[in-house]
């Protein structure tokens, strides 16, 4: 499969800002509240989910990437959305901070608690659908996760429990989001996700991750320009 439009979805800008300037990107775009930088024939597109004026910080979370993902997709048609970002991982797995991995299977919600009877369980858990990613990993040296999104930076037991459950790699905020849209408009969808922090530690969430911040963005960079390269080649002789 080659795609002719790549649409790169990401959070913050000072994840986005190593990829923004390696494909030399320009701002050609604002759909409030979702900023657009793109190369000359938009084959590649970066939509950031944009700032919150009441606070003056970038939006983040699945209710932006959600936005982000319908906004996109009716203006750019893009072939396959690439969700780039930053996420929690867990040491007993054998991660280590600045891995990057690539979805797996499906995406899910490990914070929607529906306990109702007729499918809303499964349905808040949400099993979203990515491209397989089998042959991309082993060609890009790619670990393959099956990550989780929640909207809160932190953990409680419940969604932990969700998440040893369904065996999760990566605890995020915005994939599950990106992917129900993408679902829905029958858009294919992959995310890659470079490891900040551990969630199966006591530790401060959020010092480290702003510690490794700029590390894992640089390691997120790297794997997510030879990943677009290998999706707008035509790899069809290939996998
Ligand atoms: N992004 C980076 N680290 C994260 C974490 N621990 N949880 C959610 N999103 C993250």
């Amino acid at each position: 499969m080659q795609y002719k439009r790549i649409a790169i979805l990401m959070a913050m800008e000072q994840e986005a800002l190593p990829i923004i300037e390696y494909y030399k990107l320009k701002k050609t775009a604002f759909f409030n509240p979702v900023v657009i930088y793109s190369n000359k024939d938009e084959s590649i597109v970066l939509s950031l989910n944009g700032k919150s004026t009441e606070f003056g910080i970038d939006n983040i979370g699945s209710q932006a990437g959600t936005l982000n993902a319908y906004i996109t997709i009716q203006n750019y048609s893009p072939d396959i959305i690439v969700n780039c970002g930053t996420a929690g991982g867990f040491s007993n797995k054998d991660t280590e901070i600045g891995d990057v991995f690539i979805s797996n299977s499906r995406i899910i919600y490990h914070d929607r608690r529906i306990s109702l009877p007729g499918g809303y369980t499964e349905y808040g858990i949400g099993f979203y659908k990515t491209i397989n990613s089998d042959f991309i990993a082993k060609k890009l040296q790619l670990k393959q996760g099956l990550i989780s999104t929640g909207d809160a930076f932190d953990l409680n037991e419940y969604d932990l429990k969700v998440m040893q459950e369904n065996n999760v790699d990566v605890k995020e905020m915005e994939a599950a989001g990106i992917a129900w849209v993408c679902q829905l408009y029958n858009i294919d969808f992959t995310a890659l996700k470079a490891i900040t922090d551990f969630v199966d530690k006591p530790h401060k969430t959020g010092e480290d991750f702003l510690k490794n911040l700029n590390y894992a963005s640089k390691r997120l960079k790297n794997k997510a320009v030879e990943l677009i390269d290998y999706l707008s080649t035509d790899n069809s002789s290939a996998a």
